[in-house]
């Protein structure tokens, strides 16, 4: 049996479907090279923006001829949009055997086993992970920023057990794993109740496997930073120094009607705090245009805010309204567009220099495949003189940058 995964959205979703691969391949599937070979189709959707969705459905439509030239094929589609859309996702295309929405992920296991009942024949499967592995710590958000979906379409913040997480990074360090990416939609408020361990907890309890020589996590909010992260952001090295922090909206009036719960003084205070911490810190960031009623003047600040606070990079999204008639755009698409793009190279050129000044640096980094990883500030690396094995932590000396890359020799 063959199977195709498709993925859309977030790393959590990219989780997810790793999850579904490994289940796939426990029970002797394969990865089927062409589409035309596959019995299994698992389309993983995400709804964040319209776009999102809308690459989604084309997918879903292109598949038409692939499941109609033999019925036996079995095509899911899961995830965001399948949570939002639910039964209508059907009625479009009625050649899907099944939606399952995020909220009940799980159902897709049940329903696998029941279209192929083979039992398992590889339990021992060697799993192969690659050096960086993610490891999901919650599901689902309890922020409700009013502009976002991922609430609605994932639910309430679920955490996982601390045990587990500890038992499945565990086992990911035996299997090759160096880098661990810890995901959450607001990963840093994970609070297991039973335990009584927090997000810094799991971080320490994480460092303390030897193999693990780097942790990192996504997507942080700027509500749960406090002084026991800084402490242990000062004495423990294995914690990344790139951070991903979105800002959303330099306007304080814009991130208090976004319901972000924090302003653009405290964002640059916690700024502020990891630098002096750490110099070397490099800060990314995601940045919405043209959200409901956002002024020129609005949009100014927004601007300003990146100036000033100099991030490594920016994802910049246009606002895409995602609840029928409330939120409007309130701008022209001329606008949004024309904000979107004074951003945008604003953000390239400010992550330009800063990419620059790297030149005659020494930096640390991880070795993910041959030459090439990524330094512990979150800039992909190349190591001309490398030698190294996959997986291990080097020294080197910047000596150029191309194509967002930063080339050096070893340091000793
Ligand atoms: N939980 C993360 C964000 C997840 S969604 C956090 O709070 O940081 C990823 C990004 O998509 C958000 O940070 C936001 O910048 C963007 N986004 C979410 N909803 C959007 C919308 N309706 N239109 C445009 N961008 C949106
Ligand atoms: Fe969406 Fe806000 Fe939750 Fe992030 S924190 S997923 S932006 S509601
Ligand atoms: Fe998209 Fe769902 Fe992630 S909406 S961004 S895949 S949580």
């Amino acid at each position: 049996m063959k199977y195709k995964i498709f993925t859309f959205g977030c790393q959590l979703n990219f989780d997810d479907s790793k999850n579904i691969e490994i289940f796939l391949k426990k029970k002797g599937f394969i990865n089927a090279q062409k589409l035309d070979d596959s019995d299994l189709v698992v389309i993983n959707t995400c709804t964040v923006r319209q776009h999102a969705e809308d690459k989604a459905l084309s997918l879903i439509g292109s598949l038409k001829r692939w499941k109609e030239t033999n019925k036996d094929r079995k095509l899911i589609v899961s995830g965001c949009a399948s949570e939002k859309l639910g039964e209508e996702l059907k009625k479009r295309f009625e050649f899907i055997d099944y939606v399952i929405g995020a909220k009940s992920y799980n159902k897709i296991y049940e329903i696998i086993e029941k279209e192929f009942p083979q039992k398992p024949i590889n339990t021992n499967l060697n799993l192969n992970y690659d050096v960086s592995a993610y490891q999901t710590i919650s599901r689902g958000c309890n922020m409700k920023c009013s502009y976002c979906i991922v609430p609605y379409v994932r639910g309430n913040e679920i955490t996982i057990e601390f045990k587990k997480i500890i038992e499945e990074v565990y086992k990911k360090a035996k299997n090759n794993v160096k880098e661990i990416i810890l995901l959450g939609q607001t990963v840093n408020s994970y609070f297991d109740r039973s335990e009584k361990k927090d997000f810094v907890d799991l971080i320490r309890e994480i460092s303390q496997i030897d193999e693990i020589k780097i942790i990192r996590f996504l997507s942080s909010h700027p509500l749960f930073f406090n002084e026991k992260f800084f402490d242990e952001y000062r004495r423990n090295p294995k914690i990344s120094r790139w951070i991903h922090l979105p800002l959303q909206s330099g306007s304080n009036r814009i991130l208090k009607i976004m319901r972000r719960g924090y302003t653009v003084e405290r964002f640059k205070e916690i700024v502020k705090e990891l630098k002096k911490i750490d110099t070397k810190t490099s800060i990314s960031t995601d940045i919405i245009v043209g959200y409901t009623s956002e002024t020129e003047e609005d949009f100014l600040m927004t601007l300003n805010a990146v100036r000033e606070i100099r991030f490594s990079f920016a994802y910049c999204f246009k606002y895409s309204p995602r609840f029928n008639d409330k939120e409007p755009l309130t701008i022209s698409v001329e606008e949004l567009e024309k904000r979107h793009q004074i951003i945008l190279s604003e953000v390239k050129k400010i992550a330009k220099e800063l990419i620059n000044e790297k030149k005659g640096e020494v930096e640390e980094a991880i070795i993910y495949k041959g030459s090439s990883g990524k330094t512990h500030t979150g800039y992909n690396c190349c190591i001309i003189d490398s030698r190294e094995v996959e997986g291990s932590f080097v020294k080197f000396k910047v000596t150029e940058i191309k194509n967002n890359t930063l080339y050096g020799r070893i340091y000793e």
